[in-house]
């Protein structure tokens, strides 16, 4: 297991909780913190313990507050590149885990941090949570995939009415918006984001797996190539264990007990 300086991981009953750990700069995401975050992601990724993620921030404040602008305000283009093919790749990883991942928004999820909770597969908010791109404000743009996957989650419209206003939303509105797919108060927030992880770990592990890549690659194909590739993982998933239990549970009227296999 490595150690993480900017993030805390914690692994209990197979869910892990993964926060950023800078509460004194709101939890923004600077070089290390988003390395440390790729590092953190592919541990998660091998370990058998764990069967799902929450990312969350430390603090009562901030999910994450962005990228961190004291970083970014000394890039020049070539930086800028890699700066932003960086969160990228960390992002789409945490996008395309086989291991679900809830965002439980505590606080402030701005820029990177909104685009970090965009790349998780669900999001749940405390009723003080904030979100928005407010990068136009500082001359850029969303440079972690928000652009992309935003108006997937909200439409085109939306996406581009928090983009060029780099106004804050609330949670209320977010979850209007099915930014958010549910609000509670934040002394409940991480043990809603348990609950919610714990019902969806009864499930078959490969079975979830593939749903979230299936539909992640699917959003991003034709039609046609996103059926193709649905019903080869459909035909996959009746080659393994994790279904004859399943199926069999139910017509024993038992419990199923889903190896993942
Ligand atoms: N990058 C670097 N530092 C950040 C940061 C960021 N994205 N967001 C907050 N911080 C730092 C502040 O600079 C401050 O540090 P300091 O105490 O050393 O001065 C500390 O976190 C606390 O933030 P502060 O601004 O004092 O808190 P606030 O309650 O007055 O305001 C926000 C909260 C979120 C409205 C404000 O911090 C903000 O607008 N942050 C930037 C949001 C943003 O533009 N994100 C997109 C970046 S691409």
């Amino acid at each position: 297991m490595a150690e993480y300086t900017n993030l805390q991981l914690d692994v209990q009953d197979g869910i892990a909780i993964l926060s950023v750990n800078r509460p004194d700069k709101l939890n923004a995401l600077n070089e290390q913190t988003i390395r440390e975050l790729a590092d953190a992601v592919r541990e998660i990724g091998e370990r058998a313990d764990v069967g799902g993620v929450i990312v969350t921030g430390v603090g009562s404040k901030a999910f994450v507050a962005g990228a961190d602008i004291a970083e970014l305000a000394k890039m020049g283009p070539v930086d800028g590149v890699e700066v932003s093919r960086l969160g990228q790749r960390v992002f789409r990883a945490i996008e395309l885990s086989r291991k679900p991942v809830i965002a439980a928004v505590n606080g402030f999820a701005l820029g990177g941090g909104c685009e970090l909770a965009l790349a998780c597969h669900l999001r749940i908010a405390s009723e003080n949570a904030k979100f928005g791109l407010p990068e136009v404000k500082l001359g850029i743009i969303p440079g972690y995939g928000g652009t992309l996957r935003l108006p997937r989650i909200v439409g085109k419209g939306r996406a581009l009415e928090l983009m060029l206003t780099a106004e804050m939303i609330d949670a209320a509105e977010a979850y209007r918006i099915g930014l958010a797919n549910r609000v509670v108060p934040q002394a409940e927030l991480l043990d809603a984001a348990r609950g919610m992880m714990t019902g969806i770990l009864r499930n078959g592990p490969v079975a979830l797996g593939l749903a979230i890549e299936c539909t992640t690659r699917g959003m991003e194909m034709s039609v046609d190539d996103g059926l193709a590739l649905e019903s080869n993982l459909f035909g996959l998933l009746a080659a393994t264990e994790d279904m004859r239990e399943g199926m069999g549970a139910f017509l024993e009227k038992r419990k199923a007990n889903f190896q993942g296999r």
